[in-house]
């Protein structure tokens, strides 16, 4: 096991997380929610998503929003983009970070994009190199990466394939998501295995959702496998829209959690977290989630 010294945590809430909500939060109070995730030490916050405002009208304010967020030093805040026109969008904002995101299935890839596997791969290429061109740093995802609902496993060479070809592209960093949270720390140690014959684990982020309670094993694990790079979502909220029997994601709380028991640094304080969740389900309605209840309603020293 190797144990990590220091992780970097890409909070997705304002993205993944708010994309999933029945409520949509005004342009303030997201704004609100992103300033309290860089108050408690995040230095990468996914602020929104530059794609049809049909498809997710709870991020159609993505212009308003990066219009009137003042940006921090020392902070990114990625957006997602599908295609041309979200590229464009960004840009025209003065977006600096950019995340295209593609799927190791065929199934997620046509309902979620609209567009087979290999088109979404073929037609991200030439939009990863305008990106790199206008000096934005570029983030690629992959979902589904251990199973898909509607196609079964994922074959863990294609997840490797599909890695490199996002990084030959010019992606930075590659996201493997286990978008519909089916995988356990046993696939995931298999997955990686695979993986890293064809990328290297520096340029490797894990994004787990937390179907079934396995999120936080899964990240330990790839954790002691040598990947360093972790999406959270404070609450734990997140889905896809576009695969509802997806779970939250992995909860940055939770996460901060095993990293303070292990003295791993990650630069975010935990209670910091736990207020800026407790606030936010008050926002969005929520009953407080069932497995963090405890730390949210007493906080972490509680
Ligand atoms: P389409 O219908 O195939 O595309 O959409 P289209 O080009 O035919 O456009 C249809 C309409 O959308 C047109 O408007 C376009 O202008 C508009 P209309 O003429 O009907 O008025 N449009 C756009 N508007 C604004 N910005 C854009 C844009 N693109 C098209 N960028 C498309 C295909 C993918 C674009 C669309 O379906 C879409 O935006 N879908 C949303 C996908 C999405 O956000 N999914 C969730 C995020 S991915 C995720 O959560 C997984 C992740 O967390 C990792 C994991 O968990 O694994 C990242
Ligand atoms: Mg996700």
């Amino acid at each position: 096991m190797t144990e990590a010294a220091r992780i970097t945590l890409v909070e997705v809430a304002p993205r993944d997380g708010l994309q999933a909500e029945a409520r949509t939060l005004s342009t303030e109070t997201k704004i609100a929610l992103i300033e309290r995730l860089a108050d408690a030490g995040h230095t990468v916050i996914e602020a929104t998503s530059f794609v049809s405002p049909k498809a997710v009208p709870q991020l159609a304010d993505a212009e308003e929003l990066m219009k009137r967020l003042r940006r921090r030093d020392g902070v990114r805040y990625p957006v997602l983009v599908p295609n041309a026109k979200g590229l464009d969008r960004a840009i025209a904002v003065g977006a600096d970070e950019v995340a295209v995101f593609a799927s190791a299935s065929e199934s997620y890839s046509r309902k979620n994009l609209n567009r087979s596997r290999e088109e979404a791969l073929t037609d991200y290429a030439p939009l990863v190199r305008r990106a790199k061109d206008a000096g934005k740093r570029v983030r690629g995802y992959l979902s589904m990466v251990i199973a898909d609902p509607w196609d079964g496993p994922t074959p863990r060479e294609r997840v490797g394939e599909c890695a490199k070809r996002l990084l030959d592209m010019g992606c930075d960093e590659v996201s493997l998501g286990d978008t519909s949270g089916v995988g356990t720390p046993h696939e995931v140690a298999a997955l990686l295995d695979v993986v890293t014959r064809s990328v290297p684990i520096a340029n490797v982020a894990m994004h787990f959702h937390d179907t079934y309670g396995q999120a936080l094993a899964n990240a330990h694990l790839a954790m002691s496998r040598g990947v360093r790079i972790f999406d959270t979502s404070t609450g734990g909220i997140g889905g896809s829209p576009f695969a509802k029997m997806a779970g939250g994601n992995l909860a940055t709380e939770d996460l901060l959690w095993l990293c303070r028991g292990g003295g791993i640094a990650t630069g975010v304080d935990l209670d910091a977290i736990v207020a800026t969740a407790r606030w936010l389900a008050s926002e969005l309605g929520h009953e407080l989630p069932a497995h963090t209840s405890r730390v949210l309603r007493e906080g972490a020293q509680g």
